[in-house]
């Protein structure tokens, strides 16, 4: 599905899908024999959901006709899953660092079904904004309150698009730019064209006090090769003719085609540039620290992000 300015969406199309899709690695993760994260709420969103592409991803074990004929699949799912394991244990980390170092202030951009808020064992005292569309977090905060969830924090939701005046929603909602806080933005950035990406640092900034934190799931350097790009392309429509003849009704989306694929800075360079202090950890690294590796065999059998964390000292003033 083409994007267009200001377009928006509901959980179950278009870029709101893809919140599902994380939702069921995580819960392809959490009911492994060895989870490396716990997340109970992430099938109760795809019991919510009903069927779609994403109950393929819950699936870890696939017909024995698919596996048959796409012996790659399966250990492509599996990378998958890791990886998103991975992420996820990652930014649940440094949101339990920064908040027990006393950042009380915990901004999740495009919180999409991340359940943090309803999870995490938060410090007393932490508030959590989660911003995404309106659709997705009516979704959310409707579906986990019928299952009778309730969050670990002071939790402030904040309907608004990324790409319009969001600083003045998050405002308006609680945050103040005059204490520090925590800020993450994870599985988002291509979904932002170059000039949202820009302007949503640019915007962090302004409003990150001394002693704020980043974390950032970002483009890795094969972001706009042309090959890389082709790759994933014709792997995933061989993935979906397979399971178009085993469920026609079951439409499974291009995630790319959702993307930007638009120069941009590199994210640890633009927060250096700014003043913060950046560590930048690649993709294979991140899961190896956690012990997860991506099938060794298979190309691309997980993405080349690089997992950017930084901070902002004292005494470092806006450029
Ligand atoms: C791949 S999901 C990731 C969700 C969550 N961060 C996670 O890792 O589970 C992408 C999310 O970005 C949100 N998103 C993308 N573009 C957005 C925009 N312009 N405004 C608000 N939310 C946006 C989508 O609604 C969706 O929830």
């Amino acid at each position: 599905m083409a994007r267009a300015d200001n377009d928006t969406w509901d959980i179950t199309e278009s870029v709101g899908a893809t919140a599902l899709g994380v939702a069921a690695a995580r819960a392809a993760e959490s009911e492994s024999e060895n989870p490396l994260i716990s997340d109970p709420f992430a099938r109760v969103f795809l019991d919510a959901a009903g069927e779609g592409m994403w109950t393929w991803f819950a699936a870890p074990n696939l017909p024995a006709e698919i596996v048959e004929a796409e012996p790659e699949l399966q250990p492509r799912m599996r990378g998958m899953v890791d990886y998103m394991a991975a992420r996820t244990s990652f930014f649940d980390q440094f949101f339990l660092d920064a908040t027990r170092a006393g950042v009380a202030q915990v901004v999740i951009l495009a919180a999409g079904l991340d359940s943090r808020a309803w999870r995490l064992p938060w410090p007393d005292g932490t508030t959590v904004y989660e911003l995404d569309q309106p659709r997705v977090l009516e979704f959310k905060s409707a579906t986990l309150r019928e299952h009778g969830a309730r969050p670990t924090c002071n939790l402030v939701p904040v309907p608004v698009d990324l790409r319009h005046d969001w600083p003045a929603a998050l405002q308006g909602a609680g945050f103040d730019a005059e204490a520090p806080g925590a800020w993450s933005a994870e599985g988002l950035l291509p979904f932002l064209p170059a000039v949202a990406h820009e302007l949503l640092f640019e915007r962090v900034h302004a409003l990150g006090a001394a002693g704020s934190r980043i974390a950032v799931e970002a483009p890795g350097p094969d972001f706009l090769d042309e090959a890389a790009i082709a790759r994933r392309r014709a792997n995933m429509r061989r993935i979906r003719d397979l399971m178009a003849k085993l469920e026609p009704d079951r439409d499974l989306p291009e995630v790319q085609d959702l993307w930007y694929f638009e120069e941009r800075e590199d994210v640890g360079d633009w927060l250096r540039r700014h003043g913060w202090d950046v560590t930048v950890t690649p993709a294979e690294q991140m899961m190896a620290d956690c012990g997860r590796r991506p099938p060794q065999n298979i190309e691309d059998a997980a993405p080349s992000t690089l997992f950017v964390s930084a901070g902002r000292g004292a005494g470092v003033s806006p450029e």
